[in-house]
Order: C-alpha cells, then structure tokens, then sequence
C-alpha cells in the first residue's frame, strides 16, 4: 500500500493499492445517510459493501460525458433533497473521470459542500481526474466550464478496476501517465519508451509504479497552487488542443486520446518556435503511437478547432496561452503564438 497526502482546502490521502470495499469502511461510520454514485456500466459492480448503520442509496447515471451534464447534475440533487442529506452525509464516486467529476461538484455544491470519497475505476480517473480537487460538468459551449475546485477527503485507488478496464480506456489514462513525465518526472518518460499497450497492462509492478509516480506528480503540483493560479497549469500539457478537439468530436474520443493528440501538437508548436529540440519532439509521436494512441487530427478541422481553443481556461482576454517544454521536466509558457506558428503546429500532425 502507499500513500500520498495533498494539502489543499483541506488536506487528505491517496491510498493505493488497496482494496476499496475494506479501505471505504471508516469512511461510513457515523454518517446518517450514504450516496455512492456510480455509472450504469458499473452498477453492478457495486456489492459487498461494508455493513454500516449509515443508509446507503446508490444513484446510477450516464455512462461517461452524458453524465456530465447539467441535467444529470440536477437530477442527482434532486435525489439528495429528496432523501434529506444532511452536512453529516457523504458521497462516494465509483467510476471514471467523468462520475468523479460530477460527483464532486455535486459534493461541493449540495448544503454548500460535503464530505466525498473518489475510487477511481478507470487509469485516468486514478492518476488525474479523483486527484487534486478539481469537480465540475460540462457546458454546451465547451469542456468542464461549470465546476468548483473541491477535495475529497479521501482517494481510494483499487487496482483490481483495472482488470476489466477496455484497452482503449487504459490507453487512454497512459495519456497522463506520459503528460506527468513529459512536465516533471523523466522517469517515467524512461519507463514508458518503446514500450506497447499490452507490455504496460501485463506488467503489475509497472503499472503500479506509474500510477504512483503521475499521482506523485499531481499531488506535488496541486499542493503548491490548489486553484490552478499559475504552476498548477502544467498539468494542462496538451489540453489546449485537446480540450478543443474533444468538443469537436463530440465527445465520441476519449478525454485521453484527445490529449494524446494535443501533446503531439504541444511538442510541434514548441518545437515551432524554437524552444523544444526536434529528437525530445519526436519522441511524444513515438511513445504515444507505440501505446495505441492517437497522434492526428483531420486538417480540415483546423478552423473550428482554433475558435474551440480561444475558450480555453488558460487563455486571457482573447489571448491564447499553451503550457510547453523545453526539455523533459522543464515546463513554460507560450503567449499568444502566431497564427502561422499554430498552424504549422496543427498541420504537422496530419490527417
Ligand atoms: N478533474 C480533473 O482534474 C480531471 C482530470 C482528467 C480528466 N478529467 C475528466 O475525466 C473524464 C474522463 O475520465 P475517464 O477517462 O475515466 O472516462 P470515463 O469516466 O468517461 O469512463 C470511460 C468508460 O469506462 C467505463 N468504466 C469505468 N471504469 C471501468 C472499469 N473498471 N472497467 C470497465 N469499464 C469501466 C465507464 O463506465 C465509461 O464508459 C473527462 O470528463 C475528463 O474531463 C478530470
């Protein structure tokens, strides 16, 4: 089991490797009532739960960006009121990202905020979206624009969920896994150089390790700058684009292979502009293509996809703002690229 601590608006545990059913138990004592939301694939999942005095409801909603909606949002509000929750209540998210997200927003905005446990069942949700506080839902005019910052006061990683986990899903976690090294820790960029999908999946101890290094990653970032005023921006390597790009598709890509996708061009717009060599450029292409992962976009979005990015978080007054390296754990900034250079950027991907 290892555990890592974040300090933020209030300060709590990543425990990995456990098993979730026995960690959740000191979590439910003394609570009247429990929600565990969850995702209609993984409903049934839910079993053996810890006997507790607590009432434990379990909500189900949409599968993955459906249940990020404003909808959805209202209606597991609806559920808590009708219930009676009470500030002495909690939540539990069971699922991906996008459960651990809305979960978390709902935690934080039902009595103005809650207590809420994340266990994460996908890899992302495991290295990224349960870690560092940040909750919300998507709008119609872009990616996660309604939400609050707000911890858990606890993550449960269980790395049985990954058994089950689709290979395109944990392809798609290995996204962040490989951002975390590319901003911070070559090591992990070590790990994961010609290696493919299924020599990472086959391989425990490395899997374990990786999970362990990107939360290390994340938690050291989110507890110097909880609400993202400046250095926790780095985690946003390659989600400029790809946050454009997963708009543009409607959600049908996964949140991951969209940032795959916007590593690659990440890399190409600092190698654009001198900043990135072309051997450390090419090698975000090569590691992300070897784990199945996609590394283009159609060309003909270009347009599109450049009006999705000026909405982006990071921008200021309608100037565009990427977060780049300049070598492996050297991060920065580019402010306000030139058109030709994003372009440029953009086209190098290919279709
Ligand atoms: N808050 C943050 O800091 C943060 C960071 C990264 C990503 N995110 C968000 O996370 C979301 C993406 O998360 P995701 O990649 O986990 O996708 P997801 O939550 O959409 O889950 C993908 C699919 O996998 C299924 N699934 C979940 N666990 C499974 C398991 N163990 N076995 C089999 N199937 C399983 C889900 O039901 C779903 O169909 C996006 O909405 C993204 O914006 C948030």
């Amino acid at each position: 089991m290892n555990r890592i601590s974040i300090t933020a608006d209030r300060n709590y545990e990543v425990v990995i490797d456990i098993d979730w059913q026995k960690a959740i138990e000191p979590y439910l004592a003394n609570r009247g009532q429990v929600a565990v939301i969850v995702s209609e694939t993984m409903r049934d999942r839910i079993v053996n739960l810890p006997v507790t005095d607590a009432q434990i409801h379990i909500f189900t909603v949409p599968d993955s960006e459906a249940g990020k909606s404003f909808s959805t949002y209202q209606k597991v509000l609806d559920w808590l009121g009708a219930a009676g929750f009470t500030r002495n209540d909690l939540i539990v998210a069971v699922g991906g990202g996008a459960v651990t997200d809305l979960s978390g927003f709902v935690a934080s905005s039902w009595l103005r905020g809650i207590d809420w446990v994340a266990v994460p069942t996908t890899l992302a949700a495991m290295v990224d979206a349960a870690v560092g506080g940040k909750t919300g839902i998507n709008s119609e005019y872009g990616k996660n624009l309604i939400g609050s910052f707000y911890s858990p006061i606890a993550v449960l990683v269980d790395l049985a969920w990954l058994d089950s986990l689709s290979d395109r899903d944990f392809a798609a976690g290995l996204a962040e896994v490989i951002k975390c090294g590319f901003i911070v820790d070559a090591k992990i960029v070590e790990l994961l150089k010609e290696k493919n999908l299924f020599e990472v999946r086959s391989d425990r101890g490395l899997t374990l390790e990786l999970i362990t290094r990107s939360i290390t990653v994340k938690a050291k970032v989110v507890s110097g700058d909880f609400k993202e005023s400046f250095d926790r921006e780095i985690l946003n390597y390659g989600h400029t684009l790809g946050h454009a790009i997963e708009l543009h598709s409607k959600y049908t890509l996964r949140h991951g292979e969209c940032v795959s996708i916007g590593l690659v061009f990440a890399a190409n717009l600092a190698n654009q502009c001198g900043i990135l060599a072309d051997q450390e450029t090419d090698l975000h292409r090569e590691i992300l293509s070897n784990l199945g992962l996609p590394t283009s976009y159609e060309s003909r979005h270009w347009s599109e996809l450049r009006a999705n990015m000026a909405i982006d978080k990071k921008s200021r007054s309608g100037t565009l703002r990427f977060v780049a390296i300049s070598e492996i754990g050297e991060t920065l900034r580019i402010e306000a690229p030139s058109e030709s250079d994003l372009l440029a950027a953009y086209e190098r991907l290919g279709s």
